[in-house]
């Protein structure tokens, strides 16, 4: 198996284009399937977002300063989902205001998702070595052991509230 860090974030980001699929294909009112999707969604996404920010990020950063203007970007992005995500996790699939949520949440993340895809990552292939990135790669395989799955867990909650309070 790769441990390329651009091939291992692609692959998240894969499984998220799944899943959203599976939450715009479900029926209008099937509450509790699209309350299960959103949930794998949350979950998804809290995993990813998490190795982001403390692995891949902080490396490129400090790496190829030339692209810092583009993580600091992306950690905004990231902190429009965590909020989306954190209102989800407290909310019922019944609210009136989930599918709707859910929407925006998809809309922002498939637009970062894009931008990482089609302008961030090709930067930082050509700016890092084969082994640099296989390194990193190796840090979040690592990681993801550790990492929150929702975002009522300790640190992905300390992210949103410092985001908030800051
Ligand atoms: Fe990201
Ligand atoms: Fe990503």
């Amino acid at each position: 198996m790769s441990t390329d860090a651009i091939v291992l974030l692609k692959n998240d980001h894969k499984e998220m284009r799944r899943l959203f699929k599976q939450f715009q294909n479900a029926a209008e009112d099937a509450t509790e399937r699209k309350g299960a999707i959103v949930k794998d969604i949350i979950e998804a996404l809290t995993v990813h977002t998490y190795l982001e920010n403390e692995c891949m990020y902080p490396e490129v950063r400090q790496l190829l300063p030339d692209l810092e203007d583009d993580v600091l970007e992306s950690y905004e992005e990231h902190h429009v989902a965590d909020v989306l995500c954190a209102e989800l996790y407290a909310m019922k699939p019944e609210d009136e205001r989930f599918d709707a949520k859910t929407t925006v949440l998809i809309e922002n993340v498939t637009h970062h998702v894009e931008e990482e895809e089609q302008d961030w990552f090709p930067k930082v292939r050509e700016g890092l070595s084969r082994k640099q990135l296989q390194e990193i790669g190796a840090r979040m395989i690592e990681l993801r052991e550790k990492a929150p799955r929702s975002p009522a867990q300790p640190s992905a909650l300390k992210k949103a509230v410092d985001a908030i309070t800051d």
